[in-house]
């Protein structure tokens, strides 16, 4: 299937995640990802992921999956919490994994972090055998967002805590309407110049943050799903929340 087929016989629309436009994407820019996330978000991505650490409640002993981990920085951040006994990272795309492979030899933090290649949508993990599932800038990516709140439902213990970090809409009406000028105009310009002119995998990675639902409506999406004690923290006036829910 070309990357231009939503799987259907229709070309996706900007921004619409189909599971080879996303993969062939993050295979494509994995070498210049963790640049373009630092110098997109001014170093902002750091802050967001160690919030997002926060908002796991890790307990010792804790067994951790990190879902859509690419190059891996919040398996990372929550393995060099100490706290867990596992991290496992998983991300479809094994060229962001491989990166996060070569990271892994320079982390000696105090928990283990292990890598599989698995799709978000589809888990290879046993019921019940995690405590906590992050997943950082991934969601948007889905085709299907439905099929992997069931899966991460799945796979939690009961009592288990499912951390969504993702982009969001800025509820104030000024912030917002610089946010996606800024969105518009920097980003792919940026992105661009660090792949080598790779203009489309980035204008995706705007018009997908664009068509992200809102707040409210992820987290009427997750209680849907069975998830129960909803939240959410708005960071940066809201360009990224981090929902949280419990199984
Ligand atoms: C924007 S990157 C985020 C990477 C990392 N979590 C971070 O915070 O920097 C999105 C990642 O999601 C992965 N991804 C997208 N769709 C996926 C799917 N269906 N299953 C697994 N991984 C997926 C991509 O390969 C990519 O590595």
């Amino acid at each position: 299937m070309s990357e231009d087929s939503a799987g259907d016989g229709r070309t996706p629309a900007p921004g619409e995640a189909t599971t080879d436009r996303v993969r062939g994407i993050f295979g494509r820019i994995a070498g210049s990802y963790d640049a373009f996330n630092l110098l997109s978000s001014m170093g902002l991505d750091r802050l967001w992921r160690r919030a997002a650490v926060r908002a796991a409640h890790l307990k010792p002993g804790a067994r951790v999956l990190d879902l859509c981990a690419g190059t891996g920085d919040l398996a990372f951040a929550l393995a060099a919490t100490g706290v867990a006994s596992a991290v496992v990272a998983t991300d479809f795309a094994p060229e962001m994994l491989e990166v996060a492979r070569r990271k892994a030899a320079r982390f000696s933090g105090p928990t283990e972090v292990t890598f599989s290649v698995a799709d978000a949508q589809s888990l290879p993990f046993d019921d019940e055998s995690f405590d906590v599932v992050t997943v950082a800038f991934g969601v948007r990516n889905l085709p299907d967002r439905d099929a992997n709140f069931a899966e991460v439902f799945r796979v939690l213990k009961p009592g288990g805590r499912y951390v969504v970090l993702e982009f969001s809409r800025p509820p104030f009406a000024p912030w917002r309407a610089l946010y996606h000028v800024y969105l518009r105009s920097v980003i792919p310009i940026l992105g661009s110049m660090l792949s080598g002119g790779d203009r489309a995998s980035f204008q995706y990675l705007n018009d997908s943050i664009r068509r992200f639902p809102d707040q409210a409506k992820l987290a009427a999406e997750l209680r849907a799903a069975g998830f129960t004690a909803i939240g959410w923290t708005n960071h940066t006036g809201g360009i990224v929340a981090i929902h949280t829910a419990v199984r």
